[in-house]
């Protein structure tokens, strides 16, 4: 396997079930909280399978030419400049719409006719009819837990993906990721675990998101860089998670009882 192949530990049969979507040409939508690795996972998976990723950031301007393409200005001509969608059917890569449900709904609309069995990419502009070659791979990802009545996917968008459901990773698996990706030694690492497993207890009451696992890699890269552990603690999973001096306070208590 290439030496470039993005460090990702698995949860469960993700990686499996990643390249059986890939074989059978079906579009894969990735639940889960932000900082869990749903990213990571993709970039790993496009990897193995030595596809080319071509990432898109949804937000609500985010409109159809974004993800096809436009004419742009190129010295007094007009040239048509593909988007990422339509290179990904171009080229045979993987697209990955991260949080797609910031996306307007008639962006989405687009994915359609890529995401059942015709698998066509029309460009009205260019008056193109882009068949998606078997290679091809769409993916999208979206965070349940900020769901609300305005931003969710329509039933007839999201009914279209296989799905698949992310968490934080199980507390020996999540001590390695933190440890590998920080170069903190385990030992070290264990106590950020556990404070983790007790924020994360907090959600719902206090906080609208437990720490993420981005957040912990975050804290252990700054004590591997020599940065005390409370204070790498309270920029990295106390600041971060809340601007409420109450909340705060919860925090710091939970803190304190590991820490001291
Ligand atoms: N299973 C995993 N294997 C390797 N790294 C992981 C894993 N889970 C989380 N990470 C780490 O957490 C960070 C955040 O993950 P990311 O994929 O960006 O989250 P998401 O896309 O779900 O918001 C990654 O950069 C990586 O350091
Ligand atoms: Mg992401």
């Amino acid at each position: 396997m290439s030496e470039s192949l993005p460090f990702y530990l698995p949860q469960g049969n993700e990686c499996a079930l990643f390249e059986l979507a890939w074989r059978h040409r079906l579009p894969l939508l990735l639940k889960g909280p932000t900082g869990c690795g749903k990213t990571r996972f993709v970039a790993h998976m496009a990897a193995r399978l030595g596809r080319s990723l071509f990432t898109v950031s949804c937000h609500d301007d985010l409109t159809a030419a974004d993800l096809t393409g436009r004419y742009l200005l190129k010295g007094g001509d007009t040239v048509w400049t593909d988007g990422p969608l339509t290179s990904a059917v171009r080229s045979g890569g993987v697209c990955y719409l991260d949080e797609v449900v910031e996306a307007r709904k008639d962006v989405t609309v687009v994915l359609h006719p890529l995401t059942d069995d015709r698998r066509i990419l029309p460009l009205e502009r260019t008056g193109e009819m882009l068949a998606a070659p078997p290679e091809f791979m769409l993916v999208a990802s979206y965070n349940p837990g900020y769901q609300n009545v305005l931003k969710q996917l329509k039933p007839s968008t999201r009914q279209r993906f296989m799905a698949i459901e992310f968490d934080f990773p199980a507390p020996d698996l999540e001590r390695r990721v933190v440890a590998e990706e920080s170069g903190l030694e385990e030992g070290k690492v264990q106590a950020l675990i556990l404070l983790a497993q007790r924020l994360r207890a907090l959600k719902g009451h206090d906080l609208e998101e437990g720490v993420s696992t981005r957040l912990l890699v975050y804290c252990a890269t700054l004590m591997q860089a020599g940065l005390a552990v409370r204070d790498a603690v309270q920029v990295t999973m106390v600041e971060p998670l809340s601007d409420d001096p109450e909340v705060k306070a919860g925090l710091e208590e939970v803190v304190k009882a590991i820490f001291g």
